[in-house]
């Protein structure tokens, strides 16, 4: 049986930093789809009239935009969000890594786990590359909770062998059996991938990534994440450590991490020769605008990024990120560029982008899902503005989508969230669907 949702409907089926036609949206609109994937998206009454058998579900008042694609978050820090005061290097000594030792039981993983996973639903959040815990047992909980949500994850055991705390020190034998393991169990399991992830170059030995180049290239698909030029101390730190490479993205790139599966967050103190090499390799950047303000890293630099050709996609960043909302990334992605004096000018169509498209794209899964063109995968979230609040003042009185969607982006957050779908089904909230 298909389906009919009516709300005002906005999507980007092309890319508005490359062209003027990107953005769709209707009004009085309505997407159609049957089991998991779109039959059509355009205006209401068009759409009634071309399926007449769909189930109508009424949501007039309220927004429908694809599904969010988080670029970085990580399973194990909800707990820790809001720790100020410290820049990277000392808020992971102090705050960061002890919390991700608590993990090592295998309730409290399951706990975190489901927490975890609910907020990324509850966030419009449909898809998320998730850096996982340093601690077998508690990623193997993480990946069996995330085959449960209905997201499609992607999600790896953290690897370091140095710089951390000993108890989430692994040794290059134990890195290659129990990434190898959960590769076996998780790897293209439903919605579930394996990304092999290093923690970053400060806590790994020049053999451990070695082995991570093996392991990437041990089954099809495998994925790629890590951090790079986050702080101006972090990369002086790798420079100590690597002193034979000529920077930082050389410490992944020379022992084969650097291709079309691979994801590094951050970026923000890059050279010229690193981007242009990343463009060439065809890596990805996860931008995680809040992140990058709480710690006080630096902001990133888009216009660079798009003149070499690096693609981009959102990363809230949890826990140094300021929580698990795409929408609130998008505007401070916004904010950033207008304080930066090569900044990006952002508009709305292109935080619709860079909220969903372009973390699709960034994933690997542009064909999937990131739109609503028919075929495919029907993902999206449904916002309805509070009654009473500032969000619903505004919208009543948008002169335009456009101008709602500015709105929606600077003034929607979780209790906006009215539903999240992955592949036709309702995964938030949970329970029979209206
Ligand atoms: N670099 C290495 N580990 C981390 C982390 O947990 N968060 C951030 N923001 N940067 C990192
Ligand atoms: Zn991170």
């Amino acid at each position: 049986m298909s389906k009919l949702i009516r709300a005002t409907v906005m999507h980007t089926p092309a890319n508005p930093f490359e062209s003027d036609q990107a953005f769709e949206s209707f009004a009085d609109g309505a997407v159609v789809f049957k089991a998991n994937r779109i039959l059509s998206c355009g205006p209401y009454a068009e759409m009634r009239e071309k399926h007449p058998e769909a189930d109508i579900i009424d949501e007039r008042g309220a927004y429908l935009l694809p599904g969010f694609v988080d670029t970085h978050v990580h399973f194990p820090q909800l707990t820790i969000i809001g720790a100020m005061g410290l820049p990277l290097l000392e808020w992971l000594r102090q705050r960061t890594l002890p919390a991700e030792a608590a993990l090592s039981r295998v309730p409290e993983a399951e706990g975190a786990a489901d927490l975890f996973l609910e907020r990324l639903a509850a966030n419009g959040t449909t898809t998320a590359l998730v850096f996982g815990s340093h601690i077998l047992t508690a990623q193997d909980a993480f990946f069996r909770k995330a085959a449960n949500s209905g997201l499609r994850i992607t999600s790896g055991l953290v690897l370091g062998d140095q710089n951390l705390l000993p108890e989430l020190e692994t040794t290059v034998g134990r890195a290659r059996e129990e990434t190898q393991e959960l590769i076996a169990r998780y790897h293209g399991h439903g919605n579930l991938r394996y990304a092999v992830t290093p923690r970053f170059s400060v806590s790994c030995s020049g053999p451990l990534l070695e082995v991570c180049g093996e392991l990437l290239e041990s089954a099809p698909g495998l994925y790629f994440q890590t951090h790079i030029n986050e702080n101006k101390e972090e990369i002086n730190f790798v420079r100590g450590l690597f002193p034979s490479s000529r920077d930082y993205f050389d410490t992944y790139e020379r022992y084969g991490l650097a291709g079309k599966r691979s994801v590094f967050a951050h970026n923000l103190h890059v050279s010229d020769s690193e981007l242009s090499r990343m463009g060439t390799c065809g890596c990805s950047v996860a931008h995680c605008p809040s992140s990058n303000s709480f710690l006080g890293s630096g902001t990133f630099p888009m216009a660079r990024h798009i003149k070499h050709g690096v693609a981009f996609g959102l990363g809230c960043d949890v826990g140094a990120g300021s929580g698990f909302s795409l929408f609130n990334e998008s505007l401070r992605a916004y904010e950033t560029q207008m304080l930066r004096e090569d900044g990006y000018r952002l508009s709305p169509r292109h935080l619709l982008y860079l909220s969903g498209a372009a973390g699709a794209r960034v994933m690997g899964l542009e064909k999937q899902i990131g739109d609503f063109t028919p075929e495919k995968e029907a993902d999206f979230v449904l916002i309805r503005p509070p009654a009473n609040s500032t969000l619903r003042a505004v919208l009543e009185r948008a002169a335009s989508c456009e101008a709602a969607l500015g709105a929606l982006f600077t003034l929607a957050r979780e209790e906006s969230v009215a539903a999240t779908y992955v592949a036709g089904r309702r995964i938030h909230p949970k329970g029979l669907p209206a």
